[in-house]
């Protein structure tokens, strides 16, 4: 059965790859193949598989069950040299780098160029210089590869590969570290390898990358696999349905809200840099979206109402005068904020999920000093399980967990501290469709449990599938308030970018 949808003998080939840890079948069932010239994306949430079949294909892991065929002949990878051999490279989500070297010291890593027993530097120099300016690499190949850029790191991983003889070129999550710019120079280098008759495999978990790069896309979820379809013939709400096993608009939760007292009153705030005169109140049970383009000041007036920055204006809490002067203040009266950024909101990455979640609670659970470590590990267990957050077991280190498993960590961490007021900074940005809709089950949850929420967020969709209320921000002003039912994309739009005369 040859399961690519388009015709030619594919350049790679796995059919019917199965492979188990102890405990987890990773794979069962899969199949992928990639044509010369082709971009084919290997789509599926956090934990699908993606990772593990790749790792099969570059002869990390041995599989238990399939074929490999490599243009139709059958063939075995016990080895990453049997992968290189075959010229298939991979480029690992951590890089393979020796960071106290050179560019060009790491592109011919283990097989300089000799000239008499004597490593030849000029052409070592001069062909790396070559390969990374078909690259659009603007660095030199004598920098030290720590001094470069994450996706300069990346560009000269490429470039290692290309100095190798490459066929098929498998790239795991390279967009998960690049900012848009970035990206965009990837996508270029992509497609100039596509030119030159390598098939690259792409990982990811975000559609929108699919539609840009690829050709043809391979779904797998838990393990499985789903299917493989044209990106020409398929759209996006098809693709999540595929990838998450449900439709987009169930994604988001049925709001039903009766808000109850006002939480938060906010009367003419102002920020010095870029907030001016907001008023507005947050009542139990609601979620209030803030929407707005870059530089809007929804960070900025988030910031001046948990005291991150100065103030003017007033505000209450529960009917009580607010004056933060820092957010010690803020989490003292029960609020919460969540930034984007979840490195440096202090997730201790390198510990485990029952110290991170539980770390803002320690006082209360310790009695003369000691920590009740029954008590914790059930207050730990607790949340794990309301939240679903996905973990092996209370000691997992947190950096080995996917993004949104990490954002229900902080938000964990919260609800331990008996927060009322959440205020959420792009609560699901980097994270994938399945994780995105848990956290919005959160939510909606916490809301019903009668917190009260300030979402503020980027993402349309996200603003009109979550928000009771839709603020509208622009120059630092609140300009327009919409009911959930009066708003659309366009209508919001048209709010965030009129240029008052
Ligand atoms: N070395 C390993 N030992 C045990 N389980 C693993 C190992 N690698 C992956 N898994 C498990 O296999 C499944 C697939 O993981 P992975 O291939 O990393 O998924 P993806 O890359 O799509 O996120 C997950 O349940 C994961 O926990
Ligand atoms: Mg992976």
């Amino acid at each position: 059965m040859s399961t690519s949808v388009s015709d030619g003998v594919a350049l790679l080939e796995m059919r019917d790859i199965g492979k188990s840890f102890p405990g987890v079948r990773a794979l069962e069932g899969v199949h992928l193949s990639v044509r010369a010239g082709q971009v084919h994306a290997l789509l599926g949430e956090n934990g699908a598989g993606k990772s593990t079949l790749i790792k099969i294909l570059s002869g990390a892991y041995a599989k238990d069950q399939g074929q490999i065929f490599f243009e139709g002949r059958p063939v075995e990878i016990h080895s990453p040299h049997d992968a290189q051999m075959l010229g298939i490279s991979t480029i690992y989500q951590e890089f393979n780098l020796a960071n106290n070297l050179t560019v060009a010291e790491n592109i011919f890593l283990g097989h300089l160029p000799r000239r008499g027993g004597i490593v030849d530097w000029k052409t070592a120099r001069a062909r790396s210089q070559a390969i990374l300016d078909t690259l659009g690499a603007t660095f030199s190949v004598d920098a030290p590869v720590s001094s470069l850029s994450i996706a300069g790191q990346q560009l000269v991983e490429i470039a290692k590969s290309l100095n190798r003889k490459t066929r098929v070129l498998i790239m795991d999550e390279p967009s998960a570290l690049l900012g848009d710019k970035d990206l965009e120079h990837l996508f270029k280098v992509v497609h100039s390898l596509q030119a030159q008759g390598i098939g690259l495999i792409y990982i990811s978990h975000r559609l929108k990358e699919i539609f840009e790069v690829a050709d043809e896309v391979t779904v797998l979820k838990d393990g499985r696999y789903v299917a493989t379809r044209n990106v020409s013939d398929v759209s996006m709400d098809e693709l999540v349905k595929l990838m998450i096993g449900r439709d987009l608009k169930d994604v988001y939760p049925e709001r039903r809200v009766d808000p109850g007292e006002v939480l938060l009153d906010v009367k003419g705030l102002s920020q010095p840099r870029l907030v001016r005169d907001v008023s507005f109140q947050l009542r139990a049970g609601e979620i209030v979206g803030f929407a707005g383009i870059v530089g809007s000041g929804r960070t900025e007036l988030a910031r001046a109402i948990f005291g991150a920055d100065r103030h003017s204006g007033t505000m209450e809490i529960s009917g009580k005068p607010f004056n933060p002067k820092s957010p010690i203040d803020a989490i003292n009266r029960g609020m919460a904020f969540v930034t984007e950024d979840r490195k440096s909101q202090g997730l201790f990455l390198q510990l485990s999920v029952k110290i991170n979640t539980t770390i803002s609670s320690l006082k209360r659970l310790c009695r003369f000093g000691i920590i009740q470590a029954a008590k914790e590990r059930a207050l730990v267990l607790n949340l794990i399980r309301n939240l679903a957050i996905k973990t092996p077991s209370p000691e997992f280190q947190v950096v080995n967990m996917s993004g949104g498993n990490q954002q229900k960590v902080v938000l964990a961490r919260w609800l331990s501290l008996g927060t009322r007021i959440f205020i959420l900074d792009e609560p699901t940005r980097g994270v994938d469709v399945g994780s995105k809709s848990e956290i919005y089950q959160i939510m909606d949850r916490l809301t019903h449990e009668g917190a009260g929420i300030i979402m503020i967020s980027s993402e349309l969709p996200e603003i009109l599938g979550m928000s009771d209320r839709i603020m509208v921000m622009r120059q630092g002003k609140l300009v327009k308030e919409l009911s959930n039912s009066e708003a659309s994309e366009e209508v919001i739009m048209s709010f965030c970018s009129y240029v008052s005369a």
